[in-house]
């Protein structure tokens, strides 16, 4: 389903908001227990006085990625759960200390809850669906299945939707309507970002990779 074209717009906002022509979507999923569950039991670690604004925010920023990137995954009795898991997990070790190192960590975590429900048998993809997902050009390695509709879904929300990769403006546009990004999310990740170049301006920060 993904369309080799698309990739010619992937670092170029400008060119991505121009976009692959619009196609067609699946329609906005507004509830999905599993998310809300996983995300209610880890409230504590969003901490301080924006805690309930971060934890929105988060939440709003997991259902994108949820209803953005099935719109590149083929149909399958696994796809929504494989993809809230990944939406729960993918950021979630930023928090509460402000680690910006925190995309393995965060695997890491998402790898527990799997062997937890026996779903061990996931953890391959899992683990590169949530450390590959701010990789700034197409991903094209195992499982790019599931790995690059994450990328893209995640790049969608962090660039304000100037990269849809050929989802519809009117899509993208209801879907954060539903789930409105406060003010806390992606500010966050940006302010450790610059955070990390200030302590280290010679070495990118660890999050993002080519
Ligand atoms: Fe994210």
């Amino acid at each position: 389903m993904l369309r080799e074209r698309d990739d010619a717009h992937e670092t170029s906002g400008r060119d991505a908001a121009a976009g692959p022509a619009e196609r067609p979507v699946r329609e906005i999923i507004r509830s999905y227990p599993l998310i809300d569950e996983l995300l209610d039991a880890r409230r504590g670690v969003f901490g301080g006085t924006e805690a309930e604004a971060v934890f929105q925010g988060y939440r709003s920023h997991a259902y994108h990625i949820l209803n953005f990137a099935r719109q590149w995954i083929e149909p399958s009795p696994e796809r929504e759960e494989k993809i809230a898991i990944a939406a729960v997990f993918h950021d979630i070790a930023a928090w509460p200390d402000g680690n910006l190192d925190y995309l393995s960590p965060s695997a890491d975590q998402a790898e527990r809850y799997l062997d937890g429900i026996g779903r061990g048998d996931w953890k391959p993809e899992m683990r590169l669906m949530i450390e590959m997902h701010h990789k700034i050009t197409a991903y094209r390695g195992a499982f790019r299945e599931w790995v690059e509709p994450v990328r893209r879904a995640d790049w969608c929300d962090v660039s304000f939707a100037l990269m849809r990769f050929g989802l519809p403006r009117s899509f993208v546009r209801e879907v954060r309507a539903e789930f409105p990004l406060t003010a806390f999310y992606p500010n966050h990740v940006y302010k450790l970002s610059l955070r990390w170049m200030l302590r280290h301006p010679l070495n990118p920060a660890p999050i993002f990779r080519w």
